[in-house]
C-alpha cells in the first residue's frame, strides 16, 4: 500500500492515502447485486434462441454522426426489430435514441433494450482539453470531475456507454493517438485511468448521470512500429507487464465494466482474436468480469491481418473471449454456421450474451429502458455555465509553461498586444481531435478570450500564416471538415500584415501549432516540426525584437528545438476545448499561474524517438549531455529530450530543501518516509507537482533509470513553504520479473524527489532487506 501525506509547515497537517494499483482482486467499482443480476439474466438466457443470443453480440452504427471507420451499418432499423442488435453507437439525442430503443423493446420477442455507446473522449458537448492535456494537470480530482461532467452530459443526451478512457501508453509522438492518452508513464497513466473510470461510472451505474466506461485499446495499441497507426506491435512480456499493461489493469481494478480490444497484434495474434490476452490475462489473471467489445471492424480486419475468412476470424474472436462485434457483423452472419459445424460451442455464445445482458442489468435498463431519454435533462444539463466553468479550469490547469527565460508572462491587462497566428482567431481546431460529440462553434477563440479577460488591453490581430501551405496535407487533415484553411492571400501578404501589426504593439502573442486533426486517429506524422509556414512566421516575428510569447497548440509532443532557442516565452496549451480562449487568457494575464507538467517527453528531433525518462541504463550508459565514444548515444545530438517527462515551469519559482528519509533500511513489511520542503521563492502564488522517483540499483531484470512511484500537487503561496511526505512500502518497489511475478527484490534503491524526471538535486538512498 502506497501512502503519502503532506505536512503544511506552520499551518496544518493532513494526510491521505492512495490505493496501490497492483493488489490482488482489488475491485473498487460500482456495487452490483450479483444474485439479483444472475436471476434476471438466467431467466432471459433460458428463453433465448441461439439467434437471439448472437443478436446481442452485434453492435451497429447507423452513421450520420462521425463514422470512424470505412463502413457504416445498413438497414439498422430492421435488424433491431429482428433481434439482431445488442447495441448502437453514433446516435445521440433522446428522441432519436427513443425510436431505436422502442424497436428493441416493443418489436422484438423478448424486448431486450439496447446499449447506446459513444466516443465521449474529452467531454461531450462541453469539450475539455485533449486527454494528453488534462493529464498534464496531474490533478486527479480535476480529471475525475471532467469525466463526471462528460457522463452527466452524455447520459442527458441518451448515451449509457462510453468508449473511454483510452489508456494506451505511448512513447512515440509520431503516433497521432498520443493525443488521446495520458502519455508515456505507466504509474501516472494508472492513476488517471482510475480517476476517469470512477468519474464516468460513479459508484452506482443505475444512476442516470453515470455510464459504463470502456478501457481501450486492449492492448499495447500505443506502441506501433514507427508510430504508424494500426501498425504491428511486438514487445516482450516483461516490457508489457511493467510498462504498458498497468493502466488497463488499473481501470479494471477500478471496476471498468467494458474493455475494447485493439487493432494491433500482440505476439503475432490480433488482439481481437487473442485468447491469451482476452481470456488468460484479462479474465483468469485479472478477474475482469465485464464484457469485451471489438474495435471498429477489428474482427473483419483479422482477414487482412492474414488469419482466414470472416467465419474463421469470427469464431477465433469469440473463442478468444470477445463478446461484442463492432460494426463488422462477422458474429451475426457466421457464428450460427460455426456452431452447426462444431467450430464454436453454444456455451461460448451464451457466455458472451450473458455478459452483454449483465451490462444492461448493471445500467438498470431492464427496469427502465428509457431512463436516459429525458428531453428536459438534455436541455438542462448540457453545455451549462457550470460545466463550461469546469472545462475552463481544466484547460488552464493543463497548460505547460515550457520556457520563461524572458519573463514576459504574465501580461499586464492593459498591454498593447499583437495577437498573431493561424490559431489566434480559430474555432474549428479548439475542441481537439476525437471530439465528435462537441460542436466547435461553441468554442471561444483566443481573440475572444483575450477580449473577455483583458478588457482594457489594446489587441490587434493578424493571421500571419496558414497552419500549413501544403495542400495535400490540408486535404488529408480536413476529412471531418476544414481544419486547415489556406487563405486566398499569399503567404507574403499574410506575413506582411502580421509584421505591420507587430510593429505597433508592445508585445507579440503568436498562437501557432498543429491543426487538431494533425493528431488523433490515422494522423501519424514522420515530422514533428511546426509546419514551415508557421516556422517562417515565428522567425520573422522574432526578428522584430519585440517581446514575444508563443502560445503553442498541439496534440502531441513537437520538435521545437529551433523555437526554443529564441528569446521568447512558450506556453503549451494542447487543444484546450470549448473554453480555449478564456482559459488561455486566464493564464496569459496571470489570473491562473500555470502548473502543468508534460507527461510525454518532447524530443530534440524525430530521430531520438522513442525518448522517454524511464529508459534503461544499458551496459554503456550515455551521457545526458556531450559525447563520449563507445557510449550509447548519438554523435549529432544529446541523449536528453528537449523537455523531459514531468517538466513544466511556473510564473514563480520553487526551491526544494531539507529532503530526508526516515531510515536507510527497510524490511519487506516495513516502510520509509521521504520528505522534502518546497518553498515558493518567486513573486506569485503557485502550484507545484512534487514527484517521487526510484531507481532500483540491482535486480533480476534490468531496471529503468528512474521510475515514478508517487506525486503530489500542492499550492504554495509566495514566500511560504510546504513539506511533502511520501511513504514508501515494498508494494511501491514491485515489478514483474522474468516469470511475470510481481515482486520487490531486496537491495539498494536511489530515491529522487523533485520538479521533473530530470531533477537529480534531491537524491537519497535506502536498502530493502529480505
Ligand atoms: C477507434 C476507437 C473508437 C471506435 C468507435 C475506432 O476507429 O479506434 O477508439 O472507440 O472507432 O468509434
Amino acid at each position: 500500500m502506497f501512502k503519502k501525506s503532506i505536512a503544511v509547515i506552520a499551518l496544518s497537517i493532513f494526510s491521505f492515502s492512495l490505493s496501490a494499483q497492483q493488489k490482488e482482486n482489488p475491485y473498487t467499482g460500482p456495487k452490483i447485486n450479483k444474485e439479483e443480476m444472475d436471476k434476471k439474466v438466467n431467466s432471459l438466457l433460458e428463453k433465448m434462441t441461439i439467434e437471439e443470443k448472437i443478436g446481442q453480440l452485434n453492435l451497429l452504427t447507423p452513421g450520420g454522426g462521425v463514422a470512424t471507420g470505412a463502413v457504416v451499418s445498413d438497414n439498422v432499423q430492421q435488424k433491431i426489430k429482428d433481434g439482431q442488435v445488442g447495441g448502437l453507437f453514433g446516435v445521440s439525442g433522446p428522441e432519436k435514441i427513443r425510436i431505436a430503443q422502442e424497436y428493441a423493446v416493443n418489436d422484438t420477442r423478448l424486448g431486450i433494450p439496447l446499449l447506446i455507446g459513444s466516443d465521449v473522449i474529452h467531454g461531450y458537448k462541453t469539450t475539455f482539453p485533449i486527454p494528453l492535456g488534462t493529464a498534464a494537470s496531474w490533478d486527479m480530482n480535476l480529471i475525475k470531475q471532467g469525466a463526471q461532467v462528460a457522463a452527466k452530459e452524455a447520459t442527458a443526451d441518451g448515451i449509457n456507454w462510453n468508449f473511454s478512457p483510452m489508456v494506451d501508453i505511448s512513447r512515440d509522438p509520431r503516433w497521432g493517438r498520443v493525443a488521446e492518452g495520458a502519455g508515456e508513464d505507466a504509474y501516472l497513466g494508472s492513476q488517471i485511468a482510475k480517476a476517469v473510470v470512477e468519474g464516468y461510472q460513479g459508484d452506482d451505474l443505475t444512476q442516470t448521470n453515470t455510464m459504463i466506461a470502456t478501457v481501450k485499446h486492449f492492448a499495447l495499441y500505443g506502441a506501433p512500429e514507427a508510430g504508424r497507426d494500426y501498425n504491428t506491435v511486438d514487445m516482450s512480456h516483461v516490457k508489457m507487464f511493467n510498462q504498458y499493461l498497468p493502466p488497463y489493469k488499473a481501470a479494471i481494478d477500478a471496476g471498468v465494466a467494458s474493455v475494447m480490444s485493439s487493432f494491433n497484434d500482440v505476439d503475432g495474434i490480433p488482439a481481437t482474436g487473442n485468447k491469451w490476452l482476452l481470456t488468460d490475462l484479462l479474465r483468469d489473471r485479472w478477474k475482469f468480469d465485464g464484457f469485451v467489445v471489438s474495435d471498429y471492424t477489428s474482427v473483419n480486419e483479422m482477414i487482412a491481418h492474414g488469419l482466414g475468412d470472416l467465419q474463421a476470424v469470427s469464431a477465433q474472436s469469440l473463442k478468444a473471449g470477445l463478446d461484442m462485434d463492432m460494426v463488422g457483423e462477422g458474429f451475426v452472419t457466421t457464428l450460427k454456421k460455426s456452431l452447426d459445424e462444431g467450430k464454436v460451442t453454444e456455451e461460448e455464445i451464451t457466455t458472451a450474451a450473458r455478459r452483454i445482458l449483465e451490462a444492461k442489468y448493471k445500467l438498470g435498463l431492464f427496469e427502465d429502458p428509457y431512463k436516459y431519454l429525458d428531453k428536459k435533462r438534455a436541455k438542462k444539463d448540457i453545455l451549462t455555465k457550470e460545466n463550461r466553468a469546469i472545462a475552463r479550469k481544466a484547460a488552464a490547469h493543463s497548460f505547460v509553461l515550457l520556457k520563461k527565460d524572458q519573463q514576459i508572462l504574465p501580461l499586464d491587462k492593459k498591454t498593447k498586444i499583437a495577437l498573431i497566428g493561424p490559431l489566434a482567431k480559430d474555432q474549428a481546431n479548439m475542441p481537439g481531435t476525437w471530439a465528435p460529440t462537441g460542436d466547435f462553434k461553441n468554442s471561444i477563440t483566443v481573440l475572444e478570450g483575450f477580449q473577455n479577460v483583458a478588457k482594457k488591453a489594446k489587441i490587434t490581430y493578424a493571421k500571419g500564416a496558414n497552419i500549413s501551405n501544403d495542400k495535400q496535407l490540408a486535404k488529408n487533415v480536413n476529412v471531418f471538415g476544414p481544419k486547415i484553411e489556406i487563405s486566398e492571400e499569399s503567404p507574403e501578404e499574410l506575413l506582411g500584415q502580421a509584421l505591420e501589426v507587430a510593429k505597433k504593439a508592445d508585445v507579440i502573442v503568436a498562437v501557432v501549432g498543429e491543426a487538431s486533426e494533425m493528431s488523433g486517429e490515422a494522423a501519424s506524422r514522420t515530422n514533428l516540426l511546426l509546419p514551415e509556414s508557421q516556422k517562417v512566421l515565428i522567425r520573422e516575428l522574432a526578428k522584430t525584437g519585440k517581446p514575444m510569447v508563443l502560445v503553442l497548440m498541439s496534440g502531441r509532443p513537437l520538435n521545437i528545438s529551433e523555437e526554443a532557442e529564441l528569446p521568447i516565452d512558450i506556453l503549451q496549451v494542447w487543444h484546450p476545448g470549448v473554453e480555449a480562449g478564456n482559459a488561455i487568457a486566464d493564464v496569459v494575464f496571470g489570473d491562473y499561474n500555470p502548473s502543468g507538467k508534460i507527461t510525454a517527453s518532447w524530443p530534440r528531433n524525430v530521430g531520438q524517438v522513442p525518448v522517454y525518462y524511464s529508459m534503461k541504463n544499458t551496459g554503456r550508459p550515455g551521457l545526458q549531455e556531450g559525447f563520449e565514444k563507445f557510449k550509447s548515444e548519438y554523435i549529432d545530438v544529446d541523449n536528453s529530450p528537449l523537455f523531459p517527462f514531468g517538466y513544466g515551469l511556473s510564473y514563480t519559482d520553487f526551491k526544494y530543501s531539507n529532503t530526508k528519509i526516515s531510515s536507510e533500511e527497510m524490511n519487506m513489511e516495513g516502510s520509509v518516509t521521504v520528505s522534502t520542503t518546497v518553498t515558493n521563492i518567486g513573486d506569485y502564488d503557485g502550484e507545484e507537482v512534487v514527484q517521487l522517483y526510484i531507481h532500483d540499483k540491482v535486480r533480476s531484470i534490468t531496471p529503468p533509470k528512474k521510475q515514478l512511484i508517487g506525486f503530489n500537487k500542492i499550492a504554495i503561496k509566495k514566500g511560504e513553504s510546504k513539506t511533502v511526505t511520501f511513504t514508501i512500502t515494498a508494494e511501491d518497489l514491485k515489478f514483474y520479473n522474468s516469470n511475470l511475478e510481481h515482486v520487490a527484490e531486496p537491495g539498494e534503491f536511489d530515491v529522487f524527489v523533485g520538479t521533473s524526471s530530470s531533477d537529480n538535486s534531491q537524491q537519497l538512498r535506502f536498502t530493502l532487506n529480505e
